[in-house]
């Protein structure tokens, strides 16, 4: 194996050993603008342990870094982390290849991994807690259900203070750098926020109570190495206080109107609903489908506190970008969210009513009946939609008031 590929050293016994995905712009309906990393720990303790893998076509590239510290056959323990196949595709083969004494994950992860590939090799599950000796070093485990699937992890070196974090605290970030200090903060807080509000979101219940387990258990954590994007070694406290305000998801001044409009009328609606929110000092964010990925609305979805949709009809149904972009929410579960419905329509006119059933099924609290327009929307109605801005941002404030 060539070892063009390098290694970089994270910890005093951990080298990165992981693979960087350049090119890839989808990552399961979310757009991934910046690529991504499939991260792999190696562990150089008496029993050298590689911490999770990488997606299949990066297996050779994982291989030469591991090649420039050992033999990949010198490899004692795998630890799976995460069974989805970007860590751990390649594993299969992998085992076969370097022929470890052990493979650990945890008690679902175990389960998981012979399912998806068929693992005839021994998985050793570990229970929430246990701990795990490699001579020199010692290691811990935390079960983190749906964090992000049921199989999900943490490991803990107690010597180098090092949480392996897995999906939990990381970014889809291609680069040449690898820790959070080498990155520039605006890109860091854009893409962690990205990637929670499209993978995580949907878990924040369970993500609070794992905040309240981490810091109950203890651990003196002074690096925390995800399997995406850069290892935190410098402002821990920042993406862990980022964590808990998205996972709280408490009520904020900001509006996010998002809208697809066939000729017009509807983004006429959106645009007089947006001087509403301002006119009452709302922060808004307004989003044509037609220029926003289903991800972006995710983003600013977020940390918004009102979420109003509209769309035109179209043969009796709203249009498939808002289908697309609604049922994307609707799995993600923001919370507490004020809402409205709204769009223009010819002779049916079915597409905001849809909507607003879409929103109550998303537990958006709904401030009145959707606004419909006959063709195009008149000074008259313009002017109730622009009511209808102002009283959304009205009842933001009042939320916001002690
Ligand atoms: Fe990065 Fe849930 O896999």
């Amino acid at each position: 194996m060539s070892g063009v590929y390098k290694p970089i050293k994270i910890s005093d016994h951990v080298y990165w050993v992981g693979a960087i995905d350049w090119y890839i712009r989808d990552f399961h309906g979310y757009t991934t603008k910046r690529g991504s990393t499939y991260n792999a720990y190696l562990i150089l303790g008496d029993k050298i342990t590689l911490v999770d893998a990488v997606k299949a076509p990066f297996k050779n590239e994982l291989l030469s870094r591991i090649t420039n510290l050992v033999d990949p056959r010198e490899i004692d323990y795998v630890i799976s982390n995460h069974s989805e196949m970007d860590h751990s595709g390649c594993l299969a083969e992998l085992i076969r290849e370097i022929q470890p004494e052990k493979v650990f994950a945890s008690q679902m992860g175990a389960k998981t991994l012979r399912e998806h590939f068929s693992i005839e090799e021994e998985l050793i599950p570990l229970k929430d807690g246990e701990r795990l000796s490699l001579g020199n070093l010692n290691l811990s485990f935390m079960e983190t259900r749906m964090l992000h699937w049921p199989d999900s992890m943490f490991t803990y070196l107690h010597e180098d203070k090092f949480l392996f974090s897995q999906d939990a605290f990381g970014m889809h970030l291609a680069s040449g750098e690898r820790f959070d200090d080498e990155v520039p903060s605006a890109i860091l807080d854009y893409e962690a926020a990205t990637y929670y509000a499209n993978i995580l979101l949907p878990y924040s219940p369970l993500i609070l109570k794992l905040l309240d387990k981490v810091a109950a258990s203890g651990l003196d954590i002074r690096i925390i190495a995800p399997d995406h994007g850069p290892v935190w070694r410098k402002d821990l406290g920042k993406i862990l206080d980022s964590y808990k305000r998205w996972a709280e998801q408490n009520p904020t001044n900001k509006a996010v109107v998002v809208f697809h409009t066939m000729w017009h009328s509807t983004e006429l609606m959106a645009r007089a609903i947006e001087e509403g929110l301002l006119a009452e000092g709302a922060c808004v964010k307004v989003m044509s489908m037609d220029s926003f990925h289903r991800s972006d609305v995710a983003y600013e979805v977020l940390d918004a506190g009102a979420l109003i949709a509209g769309s035109s009809t179209l043969n009796n149904n709203m249009l498939p970008a808002m289908a697309d972009v609604l049922t994307y929410l609707k799995g993600l579960k923001p919370r507490n969210l004020l809402g409205a419905a709204f769009g223009s329509y010819g002779w049916s006119g079915e597409a905001p009513g849809q909507i607003q059933e879409i929103l109550a099924g998303m537990q958006v609290q709904t401030v009145e009946e959707p606004i419909k327009s006959k063709y195009v929307p008149d000074g008259e109605l313009l002017q109730r939609c622009s009511v209808l801005g102002a009283t959304i941002a009205q009842k933001l404030q009042e939320e916001l008031r002690p």
